[in-house]
């Protein structure tokens, strides 16, 4: 596979170590939590049940000498996770509750920072955006309104999953690209040059952040998934399910991981930027 060169000089951060394909830990995300207990008393229904079992292949050791016991030895670790999509309030960097009203004034199609938080297990990071622009008018080249799923005055915003489709490059290898920040531009039914998007540096898979983070370039050929946001009747954000394919690495989106709790705060990243379109 070859890459653009056009646009991104040899100062990027990853231009000149980018790992090949093969070199990339597949699942780096995932963290094993089995020592920490759920948060906020959360019941990992899973787990209960693997202890259940175990306390009835005990009583039956005991009375049938051995052979529970060597049975046990072939016990797989619990998969750990949750039975549905919780609702989490979102929690600004500042500790705050994250409102409509504070993504408005704080966040634009124009912010570089990532803000990302976890939902709904702790290893799954998400995107936060607001892509209406700071200058208003959206047009494509500057930000954009009515997005699919988008929530707030203009419905721009959105959450998707920091996890690449293709092997699993989590943020801020896979970084959201600020109107501009690449020459390359891209076409939509509703933008005819889009100039913003998820990029992912680890080998240039682009989702359309405007359209569900559908595939604009591969090689990853899924959308990323959408995280569902809802707005009580005081401005406050929630997530509250997830839209499209499972988040990569993981066999559904609610297993492989303790969920996050009762609320997730965003978290401040610097993004990894470098403009390499498959070509
Ligand atoms: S992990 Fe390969 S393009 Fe993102």
């Amino acid at each position: 596979m070859t890459f653009g060169t056009t646009d991104c000089s040899l100062s990027c951060p990853n231009h000149a170590d980018r790992p090949s394909p093969f070199e990339f830990p597949v699942g780096q995300v995932r963290r094993v939590a089995a020592a920490n207990p759920p948060a906020d008393g959360e019941v990992d229904e899973t787990r209960r049940n693997v202890l259940k079992l175990l306390a009835v292949a005990g009583l039956v050791s005991a009375g049938a000498g051995g052979l529970a016991g060597g049975a046990l030895q072939y016990l797989q670790p619990p998969t750990i996770g949750i039975s549905s999509y919780p609702r989490v309030q979102l929690i600004d960097v500042d500790g705050s509750p994250l409102t409509v009203a504070k993504v408005e004034s704080e966040y634009n199609a124009q912010t570089s920072d990532l803000y990302i938080f976890n939902y709904p297990l702790r290893n799954e990071p998400n995107f936060l955006l607001n892509l209406y622009p700071a200058s208003g008018a959206p047009n494509g080249t500057n930000g954009a309104e009515n997005v699919p799923g988008g929530v707030g005055t203009h419905s721009s915003i959105v959450a998707y999953s920091a996890i690449c489709q293709h092997l699993g490059c989590p943020a801020p290898a896979i970084s959201y690209y600020p109107p501009g920040t690449c020459p390359k531009t891209f076409s939509n039914a509703t933008y005819p040059t889009l100039s913003f998007y998820i990029h992912c540096s680890c080998h240039g898979s682009t989702y359309d952040v405007t359209n569900g983070a559908s595939n604009l370039t591969g090689p990853a050929v899924l959308p990323l998934p959408q995280v569902t946001l809802d707005v009580d009747s005081s401005g406050n954000i929630y997530a509250v399910g997830e839209q499209g394919p499972p988040v990569n690495g993981h066999l559904n989106t609610l297993q492989g991981d303790y969920g996050v709790g009762s609320t997730s705060s965003l978290v401040k990243e610097t993004p990894v930027i470098l403009c390499s379109f498959p070509t």
